[in-house]
This record gives structure tokens, sequence and C-alpha cells, in this order.
């Protein structure tokens, strides 16, 4: 009798709680006819930290935009994917993709080996290098002339990891800000003797804010960084739709005009592997 009852009662649990997670489909979504649009898709959710123009930035309506927005839109269109951007602080991005809030990341990431043990990567989509910024009036020429000198970086970036290799992972002289635009404006106010961070983003800032007073240094040191689009580690699915998509928009010339927009002149080909 108890273990009837408790098995009864069981069931009836089970049924309220799958009854809360689905409401019964309203009728009119009943088999559609054939013409009808496909019931309403899987929105994957695109994580990005919109603070890296011309990358990602929001704009004054509050919408995110930039080359890595619409490189996604490209992709997602061909891919048959709906996309939804949702601006995501870079401290914490990839654990968002690991714990499942963000389907992927478009976030001028850079695809490094320590990063693929913990998620995986599209085709690279971008070729970047580290560029210095300092004060026109700065001495400052080469990355090793910030040896001993303070430098601004965005924390845990790849920028934060060159400098913590010329200085020492925990040097003093290394100022981590939670964004590259906030690294920035503590050079112009001084606090900072030069910012290290992905080449489009400093020549952009440089580019737009001329009160800054800011001239660009680059150093043949830096190698050269591909960005990729992250999902999930195991998530073959998605990672194939994206490199699918990647390549759709490359063949069809989608690409080029996306690149030819944000930056002037056409993608050269990749150097060969030195
Ligand atoms: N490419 C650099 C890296 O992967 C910086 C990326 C920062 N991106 C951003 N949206 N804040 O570490």
């Amino acid at each position: 009798h108890f273990l009837q009852s408790a098995a009864t009662l069981m069931i009836g649990l089970m049924l309220a709680a799958c009854s809360k997670q689905e409401p019964p489909a309203p009728a009119a979504s009943a088999p559609a006819p054939a013409a009808a649009p496909a019931p309403a898709a899987k929105v994957y959710v695109v994580g990005t930290d919109a603070a890296y123009a011309p990358f990602e930035s929001q704009n004054e309506k509050g919408d995110i935009v930039g080359f890595d927005i619409e490189v996604v839109k490209a992709v997602a269109q061909k891919a048959g994917m709906e996309v939804k951007f949702l601006n995501t602080p870079w401290e914490g991005i990839f654990n968002s993709v690991a714990q499942g809030d963000r389907d992927l990341l478009v976030s001028a990431i850079t695809i490094t080996s320590e990063r693929k043990q913990t998620l995986d990567f599209s085709e690279p989509y971008f070729d970047a290098q580290q560029l210095i910024a300092v004060k026109k009036d700065s001495k400052i020429s080469t990355f090793n002339d910030l040896k001993k000198l303070k430098v601004g970086v965005q924390n845990g970036t790849t920028g934060d990891e060159v400098v913590a290799k010329l200085q020492g992972k925990e040097s003093a002289n290394i100022k981590r800000f939670e964004s590259t635009p906030l690294a920035l404006k503590e050079l112009e106010a001084g606090g900072v003797d030069a910012v290290v961070a992905d080449n489009g983003v400093v020549v952009n800032y440089v580019n737009n804010n001329s009160e800054s007073k800011f001239k660009t240094v680059s150093d043949s040191s830096f190698a050269t960084e591909q960005y990729g689009i992250a999902v999930k580690k195991g998530n073959a699915e998605l990672l194939q739709k994206i490199n699918k998509g990647l390549a759709d928009v490359r063949a069809d010339g989608t690409y080029k005009q996306i690149y030819t927009k944000y930056f002037g002149a056409a993608p050269v080909a990749a150097a060969p592997a030195a």
C-alpha cells in the first residue's frame, strides 16, 4: 500500500514538474502545413566582450556591432542558424561557454594552445598581432623598452601574456584592466607608459581619439595571432556548421566585403608558414 501510494505520488510529482517546464503547445502550432515557416528554431547565443572596436562594440542605440558581429551574422545566415549577441565581460567569457550560458563566442579571441584545452575553435578567420600604444612624445621605440616600465593590458588577453613574458607574470609594473579602453584611458591619464593590445583595436583607437595624442610602436618580435570562433569543447556539430559557414562566406565574397568595410583593403592571402 505504502509503496503503491509512494509511487503514485512520485509519478504525480514528475508529471507536475514536466507540465511546469513544457506548457502544452498552443493549438495553432499543431502540424504546420508544408509552406508554413518551420517551428521556432534554436537561437544560438553568442557571447562577445563588446568593448573592442572595430571588432565588437556597442553603438549609441546599444546594438552590438562590428567586424566580428557581421562575420558571425553572415556565417549564421549560411548555416541557417538564428543568432543573438550578448555582451559578456572578457573575464569569465570562456566559462560562459563551458557552462552553457553562451553557445559560441566571437570576441577577437586568439586561438592559443592553452585555450584549446578548454574550448574548441573554428578555423581562423582573422590575423592579428600585438601593437604598442604610447603618448606621441614618448621615447619608447621597441617592445624591449617596456621591460621596466608601467604597461597597461586587458587582463587575461594575449597582450597580457606577452608583457608577462617580458617582465615576469608577477611584475608590479603590469597594470591589468577589465577592458582595453580602460587601459587606454589610463595611458591618456599618465598612469601607465604604454598599452599592449591587438593591432586592429589600437589603430582604431588612435585614429578615433586624436585628443589622446597617442602613436603606435610595432615590434618584429610579436608573433602573428589568429582569431577563432569558440564553442564548448566537444560541440562538434556546432563547430562544423560554423566552419562550413565560414568557408561559404569566404567563397562567395561576403567575407571580403565585410573585411573591406572595416579595414579598407581586401585581406591578403596568408603568408606561407616560415
Ligand atoms: N586577441 C586577444 C586575446 O585573445 C584580445 C581579445 C580581446 N577581445 C575583446 N573583445 N576584448 O587575448
